[in-house]
């Protein structure tokens, strides 16, 4: 079993009700219920969610040497955040970005990641699809 945790950021949890033409209209605690019975033989699979960049490093830290691997999501701090890139970089889990949505066909702004330099490999704009490619990546 890989143990792996998903990590989303800001305005995350509200999936479902956020932009749905852009994120889709599903709650992503539903979405989770129907990732873990998928993958129930082959994965352990955590979520946690904050809008906090300081509380998404201090998750980092503290899960980064003892499990399989973290998905993050890290949202628009994707765009902004050093610090989020060296707690990536500080720990030994390999890491795979996420987006939803294809940050390449929207705002010049969300072209720029200060993560996909740090992690082992980038998924995007699949969906919530995105989140289930990833923890293949793993397995
Ligand atoms: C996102 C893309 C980011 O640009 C945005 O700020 C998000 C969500 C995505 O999953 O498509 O919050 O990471």
């Amino acid at each position: 079993m890989k143990r792996i945790l998903i990590i989303n950021g800001p305005n995350l949890n509200l999936l479902g009700k956020r932009e749905p033409s852009v994120y889709g209209n599903q709650s992503f605690d539903d979405f989770f219920d129907e990732l873990q019975e998928r993958f129930r033989e082959t994965a352990e699979l955590s979520y946690y969610q904050s809008n906090i960049e300081g509380e998404i490093i201090d998750k980092i830290q503290e899960v980064g040497f003892s499990i399989d691997g973290i998905i993050l999501n890290a949202g628009a701090y994707t765009h902004t955040s050093i610090a989020i890139a060296d707690a990536i970089k500080s720990v030994s889990v390999q890491v795979v970005e996420v987006h939803i949505s294809n940050v390449f066909t929207r705002e010049p702004f969300r072209h720029q990641s200060f993560l996909s330099p740090v992690v082992k490999g980038c998924i995007v704009g699949f969906g919530l699809d995105s989140y289930r490619l990833a923890i293949e990546a793993f397995l």
